[in-house]
Parts: structure tokens; sequence; C-alpha cells
């Protein structure tokens, strides 16, 4: 193999690895051999080196946290901060603070929500892409594209609905997220819409539509129905429906999928 092919094919695995950015503006010292420090307060990072701002503003560590809970103990300490949120700026400062969940590491933002959380309709996708990473905004990336064209089709925009993640940080390589970061992450999403309180709830993908129905059924069986998502307020009417990412690829699905948002429109006239 020449050179040229050698140093293409060691790309080519790198890509195949999930790697898919080559530089970053600062560089990040991920593997840096922390300085022993006194226990930090649960999910809260006190062990984390020079501060950075990130595309929203908030500040978050520059580095790896010296101290990562074991992922129920995260989850613990996940559901303590988010149930002492009673606002959605408070519950945004409780999840940038909050170090028990490793893609924060890699991630570049976090990313929360976008939209108009008075709209009564929220969407909740599954985790942020590089776009949306960069941005430190949900759903700005080409499924962010599809997904506005979906709101629209209902006479909407980011001003009549909200828009959120069950994760709010990258996966590396745009992987589905595994189960432990979903577990660490729920009680968040749950406060989230909690605080949010919609009047209905769109689960986009299998990922959402799964986890927050708390069901193995996969979304072909669970797409264009209502279900019920409940909450410590009362329950909420939530249709699940085919993730933005997936009707891209397959294109001839989004005769379901637009089936779904008139059931969607029909429930959000007779509940007005
Ligand atoms: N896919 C998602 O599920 N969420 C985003 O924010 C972007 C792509």
């Amino acid at each position: 193999m020449s050179e040229d092919k050698n140093a293409y094919a060691a790309l080519a695995w790198q890509v195949e690895a999930g790697a898919d950015e080559a530089i970053l503006n600062e560089a990040r010292k991920r593997f840096l051999k922390p300085e022993p420090a006194a226990k930090p307060a649960p999910g809260i990072s006190t062990a984390t080196t020079a501060a950075k701002t990130t595309a929203t503003g908030s500040k978050r560590s520059a580095s790896v946290p010296l101290h990562m809970e074991a992922p129920d103990e995260a989850a613990k300490s996940a559901a303590a901060l988010a149930a002492a949120c009673n606002t959605l700026d408070e519950l945004r400062d409780a999840m940038a603070g909050f170090d028990g969940c490793a893609l924060k590491n890699t991630a570049m933002n976090l990313v929360f929500g976008d939209g108009n959380p008075g709209s009564g309709l929220m969407f909740v996708g599954e985790a942020p892409g590089a776009d949306e990473d960069r941005e430190g905004k949900p759903f700005v990336g080409v499924s962010g594209q599809m997904l506005d064209r979906m709101i629209g089709a209902i006479n909407r925009d980011r001003t009549s609905a909200y828009i959120t993640n069950m994760i709010p940080w990258r996966p590396p390589g745009n992987r589905n997220p595994d189960p432990s970061e979903l577990m660490v992450c729920l009680p968040f999403i749950r406060r989230h819409i909690e605080l949010v309180a919609p009047k209905v709830l769109v689960l986009t993908g299998g990922v959402a539509a799964k986890t927050m129905l708390k069901t193995k059924v996969g979304i072909t069986r669970l797409r264009g129905k209502w279900h019920t998502y409940d909450t410590e307020a009362g329950p909420i009417p939530a249709l699940a429906m085919y993730h933005p990412a997936y009707l891209l690829r397959q294109p001839a699905q989004k005769r379901l999928a637009w089936q779904d948002l008139l059931r969607l429109e029909e429930k959000l006239t007779e509940l007005g």
C-alpha cells in the first residue's frame, strides 16, 4: 500500500470508529491526572480545572471531573438536583453544573431547549448531534430542518412549540445514548417536562418513546397512538412519532408521520 493509501485507510478507520472532528478551537486535556481533593457535593463538580464559556453562555468545566459517580449514584444526584429546581433557568443551571454523565466531558455545550415553553406543545428528541453541540440548541441541523417542516405542517413554528432532548450532551460520533446515560439524565428530562407542563407531549423516535413510556415496544407499534405520560401534576397525553432523522432516511414513512401530525393537530384543537 502506498503512504497515501495507508493514511486514507487510517482516517477511514477513525471515521468508522466515530471520530468526526479533527480539531477543536481549544486544546482539551481529556486525560489530565487529577489532584486529590475533598469529596464533591453529589453530582456537582468541584473537581474540575478552568471553566470555559460555552455557546449558550453557561460556564462549564474544561477538563475531566476528578470524581465520576457510578450511574445509579449519579441518577440519584440528578434526581435530587432536578427536584430542587422550580424554574427552567434553575434546571438549566443545575444541569450545567452536573458532572455525573460522562457525555459532558466530550461535548462542547449543554443543549437544553429551544422554542416557547408556554406554547402547550413539547417535543422530546433523543440527543444532540454535531450541529446542536456546536450551537448549544436542539434540532438545528438537518434533522432540525425536518422537524421544523413537521411542526410547520400543523401551522406552528418554534414560537408555538418547545423542543428538547432526552440527553443534553452529544454522544460522541452521534451514537445512540446508552441505557446508563439515559438513566442518569432521566430525572432532568422528567423535571423539564414537569416545569414546561405542556398540554401535549410528542416523543420523537424509539429512544424517547420507549424510555418515557417505560416500554420495550418498538416505535413502529407505538407511533400514531395516544399514550399517557404521568407526572406529579397529572397525566399528559403523549404521542409517539418517527424521529425526523429516520424520516430523512426513509422518506416513504413520511406519509405515516403526516397522519400522526394530523392526529396531533386534532388533539391540540380539542384541548384548546
Ligand atoms: N436529533 C435529536 O434527537 N436531537 C437533536 O437535537 C438533533 C438531532
